[in-house]
């Protein structure tokens, strides 16, 4: 392991002498670039001695400098840590490299490069950043989804109480976050950037996913990508999401979920409240598998079938700007363009609320909710939502179309007529999360 330890005092550490550099229970790291000439040599073998030695009832420094990060990271079991991120840190972009490497996070056969979480730790981002190098990963992966071995670049695993604020990720691999198998923890001044700058799309780059977790929240969060904004998937539970703005996004989800008959999915009690979607393709929606398991080859979008139940979901005070589909449920997502069994998802939802939604659609569509044949759902409401085309507010008609007032589609919503949705159209079974037309 290269790395060289020093218990000395601050004022010799100040003399950056060394790779990580401890004092009581503090662990200071440098970039070992600083002593080879600026060559990229991997920082991940000193970030780990950091871990080891504070990782415990410390603090761990990441000092002002861009550190390489060549290798996976395993920092979890932290207990009583605070970490500080004052640098850069670079995820390399060996592609060969991370897809032999990378953690399993088990969902989805999905991975991850950096596996992060203990017991009552703070992560802070104090000027510093992750930097995920994504470009090479949206070049290589040519818009297709859920490519096995693109990492997540860091997933909070196996956490209790545990805090990220200030937390900055720049072009993420693949998702910028996952919380997974935790309770008890917020993400706060939170920020994400996944921009292209050529012709690939930021496919996957989800900013924050949880999944088996508990009482968590969000709270100022600014992301910009390619894919879901924030999805809560299964057994998400207690979460509360506030002032977050997505931009270009796929909006705000409860899902994808029911891809698993071994996994029924719960998620309960989730509130996302304050948000500001601009440009996204989707709004506020809740997304499920078909009931009849089908095979894609591709990683990840295979399934169906799974059960469980979404229950007391709230999506309060929307902004939208310009968003594809609005509001949604489907409970069909991946055979929707086969037209295939979308009546058959056996995944219970109920008491579900929209609540003060205002702004401008794409098309002329503000909201798609088809609840399965098998499980109708009781309890959707929509209280003050107020959504017009983006064509409506110029004053411009709906191309292709004969219907020039927005579309709210249902179907199999229990009780419908007292949902306070002005519910104009059938909601086919086929309709897609993704809408490129008006409405004909
Ligand atoms: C380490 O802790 C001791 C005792 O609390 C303190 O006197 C000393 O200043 C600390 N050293 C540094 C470098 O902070
Ligand atoms: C991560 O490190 C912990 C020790 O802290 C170990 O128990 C665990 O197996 C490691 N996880 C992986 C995926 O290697
Ligand atoms: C990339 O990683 C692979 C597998 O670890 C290794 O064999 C190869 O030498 C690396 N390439 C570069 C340019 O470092
Ligand atoms: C975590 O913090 C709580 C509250 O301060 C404390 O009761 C608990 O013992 C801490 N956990 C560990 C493993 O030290
Ligand atoms: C980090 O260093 C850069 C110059 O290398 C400086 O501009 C920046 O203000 C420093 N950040 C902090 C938090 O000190
Ligand atoms: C999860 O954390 C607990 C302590 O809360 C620890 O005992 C257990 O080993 C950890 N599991 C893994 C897989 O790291
Ligand atoms: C995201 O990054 C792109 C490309 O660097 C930049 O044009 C855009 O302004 C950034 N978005 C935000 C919200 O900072
Ligand atoms: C919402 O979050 C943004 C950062 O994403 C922050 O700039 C803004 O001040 C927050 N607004 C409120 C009301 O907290
Ligand atoms: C959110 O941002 C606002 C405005 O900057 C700030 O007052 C508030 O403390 C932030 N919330 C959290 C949890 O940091
Ligand atoms: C969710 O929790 C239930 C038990 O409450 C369990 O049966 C189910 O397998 C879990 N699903 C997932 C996705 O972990
Ligand atoms: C949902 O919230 C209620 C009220 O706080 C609580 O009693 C219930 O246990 C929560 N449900 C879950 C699944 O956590
Ligand atoms: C619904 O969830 C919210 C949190 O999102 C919670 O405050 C409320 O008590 C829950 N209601 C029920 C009936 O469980």
């Amino acid at each position: 392991m290269r790395g060289f330890i020093s218990f000395i005092s601050l004022l010799l550490a100040t003399r950056v002498c060394s790779y990580v550099v401890t004092y009581n229970n503090t662990c200071e790291i440098y970039p070992e670039s600083l002593h080879h000439d600026g060559k990229d040599i991997d920082d991940a073998p000193s970030i780990l001695q950091a871990f080891d030695i504070c990782g415990k009832d410390g603090n761990v420094i990441f000092t002002n400098h861009t550190f390489n990060v060549n290798s996976v990271l395993n920092t979890t079991n932290l207990v009583n840590c605070d970490v500080s991120l004052q640098g850069e840190l670079k995820f390399s972009t060996n592609i060969t490299y991370w897809r032999e490497n990378v953690f399993s996070v088990i969902y989805q056969n999905q991975s991850t490069a950096w596996l992060f979480g203990g017991e009552n730790v703070t992560l802070r981002g104090e000027g510093g950043w992750i930097n995920g190098n994504g470009q090479t990963w949206y070049t290589w992966n040519k818009n297709k989804g859920n490519q096995f071995g693109r990492p997540i670049s860091i997933t909070f695993f196996n956490s209790t109480n545990l805090l990220a604020d200030g937390l900055t990720i720049l072009q993420p691999q693949f998702w910028a976050t996952l919380v997974w198998q935790s309770q008890n923890v917020s993400l706060t001044n939170f920020f994400v950037n996944a921009t292209s700058d050529d012709e690939w799309d930021t496919t996957n780059t989800d900013g924050y996913d949880s999944w088996r977790s508990d009482n968590l929240r969000i709270e100022n969060a600014t992301i910009t990508n390619g894919d879901d904004c924030i999805a809560a998937k299964g057994n998400t539970t207690n979460l509360l999401v506030r002032n977050v703005t997505c931009h270009g996004s796929a909006g705000i989800t409860v899902g994808s979920i029911g891809q698993y008959p071994d996994w029924p999915d719960y998620v309960q009690n989730v509130t996302f409240d304050n948000v500001h979607c601009l440009g996204c393709a989707d709004g506020a929606y809740i997304k499920t598998w078909q009931g009849v398991p089908t095979d894609h080859d591709s990683n990840g979008d295979s399934g169906g079938g799974g059960g469980g139940l979404v229950k007391n979901v709230t999506f309060s005070n929307f902004d939208l700007e310009h968003v594809g589909l609005p509001i949604q449920i489907s409970q069909c997502i991946y055979s929707e363009s086969d037209s295939k069994n979308c009546n058959t998802s056996k995944l219970q939802i109920e008491d579900v609320s929209w609540v003060n939604f205002t702004g401008t659609s794409r098309y002329n569509i503000a909201a798609s909710l088809y609840c399965s044949d098998e499980v109708p759902c009781p309890g959707i409401k929509f209280d003050n939502v107020s959504i017009q085309s983006v064509n409506e507010t110029l004053g411009l008609p709906l191309w292709n179309t004969t219907l020039q007032d927005e579309v709210y589609q249902c179907t199999n919503l229990v009780g419908q007529n007292s949902s306070g949705i002005p519910c104009n159209h059938v909601a086919p079974n086929n309709y897609s999360q993704t809408v490129r037309e008006n409405v004909k």
